[in-house]
């Protein structure tokens, strides 16, 4: 069921490090980006799939992981993402303004998501990284990373929660370490039509 999988399509962040993704699982996952609506149909979007240990390490040390849980610097040594997705704009691929690259960037990106837990494997888009990251991988000038997404097999639970009533959107660990995220309900984003007055 569509529901379930986008249910559990969580973003996870500490990983069974010592569980690798095959190069042609992650080569189907980008498939699915492929599929995702395009404006324009422009499809400027490329993807670089990273599982090389030492460049893995160079990119985690750029990435910055759940602000919200001060805390915590990010996943420890063996819990850290067996492989990622660098995903950027190809500017000479760019019909109109950039920001609709982004709104493609959502769709691949959730395919990407879906597939992936549709086969036990979870992650986390990061979009707060260094602009070194295009040094790190010799990207010529025409890219710009947009996102990354951080793959592997998880080591964490995580579990949707309704929102607090103080409205609290922060996400948080319990003693356990098990992941919170407070999710709105349907009443709280869904506006009633409005009845206009000469009615
Ligand atoms: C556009 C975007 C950028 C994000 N960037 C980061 C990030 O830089 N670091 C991080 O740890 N999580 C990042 N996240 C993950 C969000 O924190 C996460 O989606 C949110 O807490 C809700 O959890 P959920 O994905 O399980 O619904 C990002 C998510 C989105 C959609």
């Amino acid at each position: 069921m569509i529901r379930k999988l986008i249910e559990k399509t969580r973003s996870v962040r500490r990983f069974q490090e010592n569980k690798r993704i095959g190069i042609d699982q992650l080569r189907q996952l980008v498939h699915l980006a492929r599929f995702g609506g395009s404006a324009r149909n422009a499809q400027p979007l490329k993807y670089m799939i990273v599982t090389e240990s030492k460049l893995r390490e160079r990119i985690f040390n750029l990435l910055k992981w759940a602000g919200y849980l001060k805390d915590w610097p990010g996943p420890d040594r063996g819990e850290r993402p067996v492989a990622y997705i660098v995903c950027m704009l190809d500017r000479k691929r760019c019909k109109g303004p950039e920001r609709e690259a982004h709104f493609d960037l959502g769709i691949a990106s959730q395919n990407i998501l879906l597939g992936a837990a549709e086969q036990g494997i979870y992650g986390c888009r990061i979009a707060a990284f260094s602009r070194d990251i295009s040094k790190i991988l010799y990207l010529e000038e025409r890219y710009k990373v947009i996102l990354v997404l951080a793959l592997g097999y998880p080591a964490e639970k995580v579990v949707i929660e309704k929102l607090k009533k103080d409205g609290d959107i922060r996400y948080w660990r319990d003693e356990k370490n098990v992941h919170h995220v407070p999710k709105r309900s349907l009443e709280d984003i869904l506006l009633p039509v409005k009845k206009l007055p000469f009615e």
